[in-house]
């Protein structure tokens, strides 16, 4: 199959992960035989740097004119001031709404062998296997007015939590799909007993739910679902929340896995083009040290293998070789090991060579 993918390294750890994520790729299209094209833009801080704009029109419109776009991460303390009238972060924004993805998927996997990294009890964690369905293009993150403004010498600022019916009903009848070939049970999360927004998202995700009689819908107010997912976790399978919720819920859930680092997620519209992203962010603190953990954003490649490219095999293969690497504890230094971020990513397409290809065969002679 032949494919355009987008890629969008970003600021700070970005470029790091995307690189061996970049790579892990090419070796799919090698043992594969499909013909990946790869083209590299420039995204938030480095774009305002290089182009005095965090989405250049030219990186918009090849992210729209490709299959897929696999990004690594926006924002820095370069471009941190809030008077600022650019800020790295609008370009993601921006992206995601012109893209139209307007579902991030995030897994939550919990690797036996890294229980103890987790600061959960070892115990909570065994049933955990959660996938978080987040709405991207709406809610409070893009809802008008939003203002800043001296009204009697007081400073006050606006900003508005605003969803239609539409909005709502395809999140959660993506969320409510995806549930169909998992456990059959979404948490559909919310703050109904005091926001309009999650009382309309609780009218409307009812009645979605009436065209899935095979799955089990529950709503959850988000402060005890916040506490249920620390104190019993395995008890999700797939949770639906509004932008925000969504937001700080997955950060907190990403510590069931042990490390952020090893998160990815995919925003997903209509269509078959997605972009995908590991959830870690920039990790500014730690850039250009070249011992970030890749696997998000491998894990994030993985996903736009399965999503916009339909090609399961080839994804499941990639997930595979990151488990034999987690196994064979080769590790960077936010799971406690001392591998780098190359040798992590050059272990996955080790593995992903010796697991694919039959006995003896390399892909030279495949
Ligand atoms: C995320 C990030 C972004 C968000 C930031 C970088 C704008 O935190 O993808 O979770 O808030 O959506
Ligand atoms: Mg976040």
């Amino acid at each position: 199959m032949q494919a355009l993918i987008t890629l969008l390294p970003g600021d700070g750890i970005g470029p790091e992960v995307i690189s061996e994520a970049h790579a892990v790729l090419q070796t799919v299209a090698q043992i594969f035989q499909h013909d990946f094209l790869f083209a590299e833009h420039a995204i938030g801080g480095s774009a305002i740097d290089a182009h005095k704009n965090p989405l250049p029109d030219e990186t918009l419109q090849a992210c729209l004119a490709s299959d897929a776009v696999l990004l690594g991460a926006v924002g820095g303390p370069a471009w941190d001031d809030p008077r600022a009238a650019l800020r790295p972060e609008q370009g993601l924004l921006r992206l995601r709404k012109e893209m139209q993805v307007f579902a991030n998927l995030r897994p939550i996997h919990v690797y036996p062998g890294l229980r103890h990294a987790s600061p959960l009890r070892e115990e909570r964690l065994e049933k955990v296997d959660i996938l978080i369905v987040r709405e991207l293009t709406g809610g409070l993150y893009f809802g008008t007015p939003r203002l800043q403004e001296r009204i009697d010498g007081e400073r006050r600022a606006v900003d508005t939590l605003e969803y239609s019916e539409s909005e709502i009903r395809r999140v959660v009848s993506l969320a409510l799909r995806l549930a169909q070939e998992r456990r059959k049970h979404v948490t559909s999360v919310d703050k109904a007993n005091v926001l309009e927004t999650s009382r309309l998202w609780r009218q409307v995700a009812a009645e979605v739910a009436r065209d899935f009689p095979e799955v089990r819908l529950e709503n959850q107010l988000v402060d005890s679902a916040a506490m249920r997912l620390i104190v019993a976790p395995g008890e999700f399978d797939v949770l639906v929340t509004e932008n925000m919720f969504g937001d700080i819920l997955s950060d907190a859930a990403s510590t069931l896995s042990g490390s952020l680092g090893l998160l990815p997620s995919a925003a997903l519209g209509e269509g078959k083009r997605g972009l995908y992203e590991p959830v870690h962010g920039s990790a500014p603190d730690i850039a250009g040290e070249g011992i970030a953990n890749p696997i998000g954003a491998v894990l994030s490649g993985a996903m736009l293998l399965r999503h916009s490219l339909a090609l399961e095999e080839a994804a499941l293969a990639v997930e595979r070789a990151v488990s034999m690497t987690l196994e064979a504890n080769i590790l960077t230094p936010d799971l406690g090991g001392e591998a780098s971020t190359r040798e992590v990513g050059e272990r996955i397409r080790s593995f992903l060579e010796r697991t694919v290809l039959p006995e003896g065969q390399t892909k030279e002679n495949a």
